[in-house]
């Protein structure tokens, strides 16, 4: 028996107001397709096709690494259409194919696997998940008799007596695969919007006989979004969502409704978060971490014991017992090792620093390599750029770089050295040795009385 999953991307999503498809825009860091594919893999979906029509181009490239296949609905006649642009991919087996929309992202795994669950076990033709709510304008209501569905009637074709059924339709079902296909050839579209609704398939097995299934679920996780308003309510469920399990897990968060992490953001036990942080993408946080206020950390692995404040985290690592901040810039592909201490003003770029070693404040590190033990005086600038190219540095290890010391890229500071504050060192410096690179001072005697005798 197969077991797969379809969703519906092909609309335009007027609503939402936007270049973008709206499938495409982010709930949480995450486009709302992709927390569909997600959750459908989560419920062990794991073949998914994806229905896409409007941007398709984009919506493919938006998913790209999600493993999905795709169905191209040209033209966008319909949601029943929709389904029928399928065809290729239903057409040979056998079994349940569950059915989403990617503009729905709150659905949560557990409910799919109920629903498919209750299909199966019932041995329904199909399944759909309703909600009960207060205003049900502009869904489809689900009409009963006898307690049994009978049909879907969509909004715009209710009659008076339809219109205050307030249990609607979340657009999200299990059917059996062979009557879907069977049912899509006898969908017509003459109704209110002249479209083909997948809603109908619903009636047309009822009238032939075949068991419907439904499961009343919370209207939170079968919301829809339309416009950027609806966005931004899924946006506020999710976080709270988000945050609730990681407390859950054993994290503090000080102040949640000021806490902004991403869907698929792990983190460890004990650690700590005050207001103001994001947290993004594929960030991994350690156990005992304090993350002071503001600071955004995105698709960066962070040990344990780690503090930082008021930062900027890009793509890159930083272990154990390291400090950061306050207002410290680490770039992509920095490799940061442990107890290590960034400081205030610092700005670490495609660097790897070694372990212990301290960069305290007002200091550049771009495309360099810096061992274990070193300490840079405040005002450090690795000058990597020519002008037209990068170059790289080497640091070795218990390197003591004096203050407002320029490195020259490409120049190799030996292990061991000193450089002398305030040199621009352009040649590489030995071990052990201590560089100097400025001017002589010079003390010009009586200078200032001469000066001022000459008024
Ligand atoms: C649909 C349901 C309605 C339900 C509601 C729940 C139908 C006819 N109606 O209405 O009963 O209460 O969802 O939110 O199904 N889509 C396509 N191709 C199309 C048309 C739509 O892929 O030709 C996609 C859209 O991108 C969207 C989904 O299908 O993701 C639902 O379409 P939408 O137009 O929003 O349907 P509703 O009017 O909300
Ligand atoms: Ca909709």
């Amino acid at each position: 028996m197969n077991k797969c999953a379809l969703i519906l991307a092909a609309g335009q999503g007027k609503r939402i107001k936007s270049n973008l498809p709206k499938v495409l825009h982010k709930v949480c860091g995450k486009e709302m397709v992709n927390h569909v594919i997600d959750t459908m893999r989560v419920a062990g979906l794991d073949e998914v096709n994806v229905i896409v029509g409007k941007g398709a181009d984009l919506v493919r490239e938006g998913t790209k690494d999600r493993n999905v296949s795709y169905s191209l609905q040209e033209e966008q006649l319909g949601t029943g259409h929709a389904v029928k642009c399928a065809k290729e991919f239903l057409s040979g087996k056998k079994g349940v194919i569950a059915i989403f929309t990617g503009d729905a992202p709150l659905i949560t795994a557990d409910t799919v696997k109920d629903v498919i669950e209750t299909h199966i076990k019932e041995n329904n033709g199909a399944t759909l998940l309703t909600s009960i709510i207060d205003n049900p304008t502009g869904y489809g209501r689900i009409i009963r008799k006898d307690n049994q569905v009978e049909k879907i009637v969509e909004h715009k074709d209710c009659n008076e007596q339809e219109l205050k059924v307030n249990e609607i339709n979340a657009g999200m079902y299990c059917f059996d695969i062979e009557l879907l296909l069977s049912s899509l050839e006898k969908l017509s579209n003459n109704n209110a919007q002249g479209e083909y609704y997948l809603t109908d398939v619903i009636g047309i097995l009822k009238s032939e006989g075949k068991k419907i299934g439904a499961m009343v679920t919370e209207f939170e996780e079968t919301i829809g979004v339309n416009s950027r308003v609806e966005l931004a309510i899924a946006e506020n469920i999710l976080k709270e969502r988000i945050n609730k399990k990681h407390m859950e897990n054993g994290i503090t968060i000080i102040d949640p409704s000021n806490t902004y992490i991403g869907a698929d953001v792990e983190i460890g036990q004990d650690t700590i978060i005050y207001p103001g942080n994001i947290l993004e993408g594929n960030t991994k946080i350690g156990e005992n971490c304090v993350l002071y206020p503001n600071s955004r950390i995105a698709n960066s692995t962070i040990g344990n014991e780690v503090e930082i404040q008021s930062s900027v985290i890009l793509d890159s690592q930083v272990g154990d017992e390291t400090t950061v901040g306050p207002f410290a810039y680490i770039r992509p592909e920095s490799n940061i090792g442990k107890k290590v201490r960034i400081g205030d003003f610092v700005e670490i770029k495609k660097s790897t620093i070694g372990d212990d070693t301290k960069v305290s404040h007002l200091t550049y590190i771009g495309d360099a390599k810096v061992g274990s033990g070193c300490n840079f005086g405040c005002g450090t600038v690795v000058v990597n750029y020519d002008g037209k190219n990068k170059h790289k540095t080497i640091v070795g290890n218990n390197a003591f770089i004096g203050c407002n010391t320029n490195l020259v890229s490409p120049v190799e500071v030996k292990d061991n050295s000193y450089i002398a504050a305030g040199s621009t060192i352009t040649k590489d410096v030995p071990e052990g040795n201590l560089a100097i690179a400025r001017a002589k001072q010079t003390n010009i005697e009586g200078w200032v009385e001469k000066k001022s005798s000459k008024k």
